[in-house]
């Protein structure tokens, strides 16, 4: 995960299906060929010297409802923030206006932020959770996308929340046709995700549904699994085991199934999820104000767990992946360095945690890929063309590529993300 090559001048060819048919280098014999007849018929866009290409970044957990409330009320514990800001949020969603609202400017602001996948939660409403399938389609980002279940009248408010274990995972079955119907009318396909909020949202009976609907229909999971010492210790308490272990028994840790947090996992945990090939979505800053703990990413990836990067807004503040590699990147170093300063160097913190922004990058394109199960990440044959064409800021000495990569990852914000593409369709 440590890996960048850089190719100045690189010819990238598309098919005509979406798809990276040949990378050219500027040393490959056909090179100036090549050049040219694309130059002849008009399919060739250039770029500034300024300019550098991406692969599009992957959003592997983000709460789409939760945008109106991005960067707010982040100093409560995460129950209290749930309850008192989060739910009564996600509960307006039954308006399909506001939904349409907040969902189209949503995917358009991932997307101007380099963001070509993303695997969202709705909210309960199939309704609304279809508007932001459409919203996909119609800004062209490819979505995985889920109906949240949550029947747990003791956890749940009146006001919001699946009438039954049965209303929940019919409802679920539901969204699942609905989103097959809409992928008739694009090649754009968006992906329905069986999305139990986390343990203590759910009944065991409504678990037990989803973990068969996710069998019946070989679909993605996704839910929150360890992410505060509350969850944590709810699982312990009212299954006598722990949240890993209470949805792994009811089916819902396959191999497509994408957990957030896991700030609060174990050993036994890791070696569950890489037996099971379930993957981890690090949500970096959300993790500082909810977590309880910083995500040992490179313990974890020492287990072969796949791992990729989340906004997790409103839990994170920022839509931007940018943001999220920096704060990995951060976050991994406070982690090994630690923070009291009484004690000496050597016994601070936890040793050989730091990820270099490399691996950060990793996480936020091809682990999040592979989390998905999607070819794309990269920038070679047979990859997706999904890409981000990025101009670097402060360019003002001849800089290594290593250098100049590192720079692209700090100083890059919305204004320097120029274009940006999705199966080699132009979407900014
Ligand atoms: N756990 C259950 N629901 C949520 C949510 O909306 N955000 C976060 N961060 N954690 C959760
Ligand atoms: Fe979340």
């Amino acid at each position: 995960q440590t890996a960048i090559t850089y190719q100045p001048q690189q010819l990238i060819c598309l098919d005509t299906s979406g798809y990276i048919a040949r990378v050219i280098n500027q040393t490959d014999a056909d090179y100036a060929a090549v050049r040219q007849a694309a130059q002849a018929n008009a399919t060739l866009t250039t770029l500034r010297p300024d300019q550098y290409v991406l692969p599009g970044f992957i959003d592997l957990h983000i709460h789409a409802p939760q945008w109106p409330n991005a960067g707010l009320a982040l100093d409560r514990p995460l129950n209290e923030w749930l309850d008192t800001y989060t739910f009564p949020l996600e509960a307006k969603y039954q308006d399909l206006d506001f939904a349409k609202l907040v969902y189209n400017d949503l995917v358009q602001e991932l997307l101007a932020n380099g963001t070509t996948t993303a695997l969202y939660f709705g909210t309960i409403h199939n309704a609304a959770n279809l508007e932001l399938a459409k919203a996909c389609i119609k800004h062209g980002q490819r979505g995985f996308i889920g109906k949240v279940a949550m029947d747990n009248p003791e956890q749940t408010p009146d006001y919001y929340q699946d009438a039954s274990a049965q209303v929940a995972v019919d409802q679920t079955e539901q969204f699942i046709q609905q989103v097959g119907e809409l992928n008739q009318t694009t090649d754009l396909k968006q992906t329905p995700v069986i999305t139990p909020r986390f343990v203590p949202s759910c009944t065991p009976a409504s678990l037990q549904g989803l973990g068969d609907l996710a069998r019946k229909y070989d679909l993605p999971v996704q839910s929150h699994c360890s992410e505060s010492d509350w969850e944590n210790g709810y699982a312990l308490e009212h299954y006598q085991m722990r949240d890993a272990d209470v949805l792994d028994h009811y089916g819902l840790l396959t191999n497509k199934a994408v957990m957030a947090h896991g700030t609060q996992l174990n050993d036994h945990d890791y070696e569950l999820f890489a037996k099971q090939g379930v993957a981890i979505a690090h949500c970096p800053i959300s993790n500082v104000y909810f977590g309880n703990a910083v995500l040992p990413v490179k313990r974890v990836l020492a287990h072969h767990v796949k791992t990729g990067l989340g906004t997790d807004i409103s839990g994170g503040y920022s839509p931007s992946l940018y943001q999220n590699i920096r704060q990995a990147v951060m976050s991994s170093r406070l982690l090994q360095d630690g923070v009291d300063n009484q004690l000496p160097t050597n016994q601070r913190g936890v040793s050989d945690s730091a990820i270099s922004v490399k691996t950060a990058f990793y996480l936020a394109t091809l682990g999040g890929a592979k989390s998905l199960h999607l070819q794309t990440g990269k920038i070679a044959a047979g990859y997706l063309a999904d890409l981000q064409v990025v101009s670097l800021k402060n360019a003002f000495q001849a800089d290594d590529a290593d250098n100049i990569f590192e720079k692209l990852m700090y100083q890059t914000s919305q204004a320097e993300i120029e274009q940006v593409y999705v199966r080699g369709e132009r979407v900014k």
